[in-house]
């Protein structure tokens, strides 16, 4: 018999967990208060946390990126003692990293050429970032997730708008002048979409879908929709829980309802995976479920959970405006690290972790340690780049750990934490991330017919021709004379081309992916979307300056897409990628291909272990609020302990909240005879 009481009770408790998670999901603080307008006062109105009772502390921070650089400049702008342990022997910044020409290294024949192995855009519903980027001075220029029309819009000239964010209670937070003249260019949509042998461009696709819908085996209904469109549509009903369609507009319910009908969805649909919901719920038959996958990035994200995509859907989306760093990512960590070059020590891997929890009166280990030698919190680190010099111990009376869980699996920690933190650094679902990125000697996306025509005559007369007709009919290459007639045509723009043996080898083993030519792309930013294994393309929003060339992002796939990748040897990729890079471009596009590439997995990334935190089903309402709770002296930050997952803005808002915590909090443990002081 089931005892009536006793399943009252957890389902309310289960009601209780689901309002906390609205509440953290939508930044509802003590007394409804937005916590995003407190974090955009802390870091970038002030800059400053602010008094504190506790004033001088020697906090640890575990991880440079850019958690750990954020959360370590606003300590020590508060005048702590802080010091910054990162892995990395040699680069700050985590999973934001940008393959660029160093001292050290060169990723691209041209040392100007750049790209993003990680963190690329920046949506215009980010703030904290946004302001950040501003107020370093490093500027910001569009992303373009869809391509434009570059002869519109108002031009480089013209200084971008401010930084805004409207809250919930009704407040709108401004950083930066208004830019009343600032226009984006026009959406032009040249880009492709390929499957099932079919290929339109992305425009054409949003005005009729049947073509590359019916390879799908859709009917009725279904065939005529953009698959964005289905996907719209079956999220409405979830939509209509926490708001209205106000003239045509949603608009979120009043507050009360806007968190209750939040933490309804969370009830109702956190156990569902993508997959299950778009199937069981919306009731979208599994060919239409087959095209959404593979259209709109989400067959590889099915399994995970429903929330994940879902609170994607408005990130990821045509309609959203992104920003860029121009140069690259990599100048948003570099700038913080400035202020903090003494306090971050490169190198330095924690390998365990042991505090002293004075709200745990009991040893439950039977160590018998009661504080690490008087201390909160004692770090052990292992050199990276020394494996001869011993372990070294550092010591502190707080933590912040901003590692990933994923990595933090591999750290002994003592005593062992609470329970659900316990499992949620078993579990945490990480999803995994790979980019394989192309360097080009000139920028064959933006061509036109006509520019096809006089590049490929100016590397060789004939050649344009050639191409056009088959590349491999009697007219062929004997009658083209090639300036390097022994190297082929892989590369055959490129004066003193990196095409290796091994490539060309490669390459002319492999059976050839689609035609010698297709219909120029003419496609500045954006990208391509395609069932081949590449799945998705992105072009350079911009030019980099000085460079007649420019590196595609041939590849950049999620989970199950992402792993075919990773079990190839690097140098295989880049052949891969380019292979299926002409099924949709043509193959002449080899002739620019520098021979030079670059490629990331995240989830072989022995820092990362994965790309970000993406829940499966039942996560979030399983442990997530036990993600960030602090155990005693060591508390929690970096983006899985936000509910923006995968994103910098989440992890600048754990940041800040770790900051002003650790800011407030006591020292666990106050000096006395017993502690032991440790050179670091
Ligand atoms: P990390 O950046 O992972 O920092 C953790 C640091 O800890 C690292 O420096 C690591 O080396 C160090 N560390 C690890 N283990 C140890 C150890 N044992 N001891 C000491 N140090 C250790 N976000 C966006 O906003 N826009 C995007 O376009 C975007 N695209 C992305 C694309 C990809 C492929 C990936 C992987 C991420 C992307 N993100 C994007 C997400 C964004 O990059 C992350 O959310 C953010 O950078 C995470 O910062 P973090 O400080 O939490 O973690
Ligand atoms: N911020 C990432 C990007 O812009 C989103 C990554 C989502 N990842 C995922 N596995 N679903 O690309």
């Amino acid at each position: 018999m089931t005892d009536i009481s006793q399943e009252n009770s957890a389902i309310r408790a289960r009601w209780q967990t689901c309002l906390k998670l609205a509440r953290e999901l939508l930044l509802v603080g003590p007394d409804d208060k937005d916590l995003k307008l407190g974090y955009l006062h802390t870091l970038i109105d002030t800059g400053h946390l602010g008094p504190t009772r506790h004033p001088r502390k020697k906090i640890l921070v575990i991880g440079a990126g850019i958690t750990g650089l954020v959360t370590g400049r606003l300590l020590k702008d508060a005048g702590h003692d802080v010091t910054v342990l990162e892995a990395n022997a040699g680069r700050v910044g985590g999973r934001i990293k940008t393959f660029r020409t160093t001292e050290h290294q060169q990723p691209f024949a041209d040392p100007a050429q750049y790209a993003e192995a990680g963190a690329m855009r920046l949506p215009d519903f980010h703030p904290l970032v946004l302001a950040l980027v501003d107020k370093l001075g490093l500027g910001r220029r569009q992303f373009y997730n869809v391509d434009v029309d570059p002869s519109t819009g108002s031009g480089p000239d013209v200084p971008v708008p401010p930084v805004t964010y409207t809250s919930f209670t009704g407040r709108t937070w401004t950083y930066g002048d208004d830019s009343p003249d600032f226009r984006e260019p026009d959406k032009r949509g040249n880009s492709w979409i390929r499957a099932n042998r079919v290929q339109v461009r992305r425009a054409d696709y949003t005005t009729g879908p049947e073509r590359i819908n019916e390879e799908f085996h859709l009917t009725d209904d279904e065939v005529r929709a953009p698959v964005v469109k289905m996907v719209d549509d079956a999220l409405e009903s979830v939509r209509d829980y926490y708001s209205d369609i106000v003239d045509g507009k949603r608009v979120n319910k009043p507050f009360d309802e806007w968190v209750e009908g939040w933490a309804r969805v969370i009830r109702d649909f956190d156990g569902y995976s993508m997959g299950g919901f778009l199937r069981d719920h919306a009731g979208l038959s599994d060919e239409a479920i087959e095209a959404v996958g593979t259209l709109e990035n989400m067959s590889s994200r099915l399994h995970l959970s429903f929330f994940h995509s879902f609170l994607s859907r408005s990130d990821i989306n045509p309609a959203v405006r992104y920003w860029e760093i121009p140069g690259g990512s990599w100048r948003l960590p570099h700038a913080l690290h400035q202020g903090l070059r003494d306090e971050v020590r490169f190198g330095q891997r924690m390998i365990r972790l042991e505090y002293h929890d004075p709200s745990r009166d009991t040893d439950p280990e039977g160590t018998g340690a009661v504080g690490p030698d008087g201390w909160g919190v004692a770090v052990q680190t292992v050199a990276e780049d020394d494996p001869q010099a011993p372990p070294r111990l550092w010591t502190a009376d707080l933590a912040i750990v901003t590692i990933p869980f994923s990595a933090l699996r591999f750290v002994e920690i003592v005593p062992s934490m609470s329970y659900k933190k316990r499992r949620a650094i078993i579990e945490t679902h990480y999803d995994q991330a790979t980019k394989v990125l192309l360097e080009f000697s000139h920028r064959w996306w933006e061509f036109t017919e006509d520019d096809w025509r006089s590049e490929l005559e100016n590397i060789a007369p004939g050649l344009y021709e050639y191409y056009r007709l088959g590349a491999d009919a009697d007219a062929g290459p004997t009658r083209v004379t090639l300036p390097q007639p022994e190297a082929g045509l892989l590369g055959a723009a490129v004066k003193d081309s990196g095409v290796t043996e091994e490539m060309r080898r490669l390459n002319s083993t492999l059976p050839l992916r689609g035609p010698a030519v297709r219909p120029a792309t003419h496609c500045f930013g954006g990208g391509s979307a395609a069932d081949n294994p590449n799945r998705f393309m992105y072009y350079p929003s911009h030019r980099v300056e000085g460079s007649t060339g420019g590196v595609v992002l041939a590849s950049y796939c999620w989970s199950d897409d992402a792993a075919r990748w990773d079990a190839m040897p690097d140098a295989e990729r880049y052949v891969y990628a380019l292979r299926n890079l002409q099924a949709l471009h043509g193959r002449r596009i080899e002739v620019f291909f520098s021979g030079r590439g670059a490629t990331q997995s995240w989830a072989r990334d022995p820092y990362a272990f994965g790309e970000a935190a993406i829940y499966t089903a039942h996560q979030m309402t399983s442990f997530h609020l036990d993600v960030s709770r602090p155990e005693g002296p060591v508390h929690f930050a970096g983006e899985h302990t936000s509910l923006k997952h995968a994103w910098i803005e989440g992890a600048l808002e754990s940041a800040v909240r770790a900051a002003v915590a650790v800011h407030q909090a006591p020292p666990v443990t106050t000096p006395g005879p017993d502690r032991k002081e440790y050179a670091s």
